[in-house]
């Protein structure tokens, strides 16, 4: 891929998408951001001097609309990141709401497979792409009272691994990468609670949550030539939370 590769990055308006944005953006990417329609959104596409481009991951015909104006706006698609998601209250699985449930894994998941395939699609036809999917550690652990998101982000890790599969032959690599705690709008309020926040830095080796800029720089590289030989895995940027 070329220094001006394009890339989308859903969840743009905010937290980790918003960093990943900024920083390709920095290093010469034509950046498409999109989200939920916001001022933040177009705010954050001024910020990077990219495109905006609103769209619901949860709506077939949005993500579809997505894919092609980005390609209508730049051409082609190189490379995707993929950071859209939600995290819904803390309660424990006996008392978990279906709707909670279920809207977790229509957002979290529905949502990470209708981008993949609408953006994935012109990757395969193009015979070259990468795919950044946002995981968790909690793709691989799991964390109290957070039983929809836990399942959502395993199945974020295990489509990631079908699609670096499916579309490999094609040229198209796809990686999963799996933040610790963050500090973002998402974790904010665990962070600054006194009870839980203190709970997290002790947790964590390194001692605290990372920055939305230290998630974007992995994604960074997995959307570059430099880890052009990298798919299907699944890259944890966790302080050392999974190493304890
Ligand atoms: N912050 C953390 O501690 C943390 C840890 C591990 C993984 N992650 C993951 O990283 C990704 C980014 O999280 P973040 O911390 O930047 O969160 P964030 O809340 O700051 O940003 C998420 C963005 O997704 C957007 N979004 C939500 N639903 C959407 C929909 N239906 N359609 C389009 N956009 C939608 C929101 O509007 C928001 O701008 C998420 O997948 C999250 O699960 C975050």
């Amino acid at each position: 891929m070329s220094a001006a590769q394009v890339t989308v990055v859903t969840g743009a308006a905010s937290g980790i998408g918003r960093a990943t944005a900024a920083r390709l953006a920095a290093r010469g990417d034509r950046v498409v951001l999109s989200d939920l329609p916001s001022e933040a959104l177009t705010a954050a596409a001024d910020e990077c001097g990219g495109a905006a481009i609103a769209a619901d991951v949860t709506d077939e015909a949005d993500t579809a609309r997505l894919a092609r104006a980005a390609v209508e706006a730049y051409g082609r698609i190189d490379a995707l990141v993929h950071c859209a998601g939600i995290e819904e209250e803390f309660v424990d699985a006996h008392e978990m709401p279906l709707d909670v449930f279920e809207r977790t894994m229509r957002v979290n998941v529905t949502g990470t497979f209708l981008v993949a395939r609408a953006i994935g699609a012109r990757m395969v036809a193009q015979e070259s792409g990468s795919v950044v999917l946002l995981g968790s550690i909690l793709s691989q652990v799991g964390y109290g009272g957070n039983a929809a998101y836990t399942a959502s982000k395993g199945a974020v890790l295990q489509l990631g691994r079908a699609l670096a599969v499916d579309w490999a032959r094609h040229g198209v690599r796809v990686n999963v990468v799996g933040p610790g705690p963050v500090a973002t709008p998402m974790s904010q309020g665990t962070i600054d609670d006194p009870v839980r926040g203190a709970w997290l830095r002790e947790r964590i080796p390194l001692g605290r949550p990372a920055t939305a800029e230290e998630i974007a720089s992995v994604c960074a590289f997995l959307t570059s030539e430099e880890s052009s030989y990298v798919t299907g895995a699944y890259v944890p940027v966790d302080g050392g939370w999974l190493s304890l």
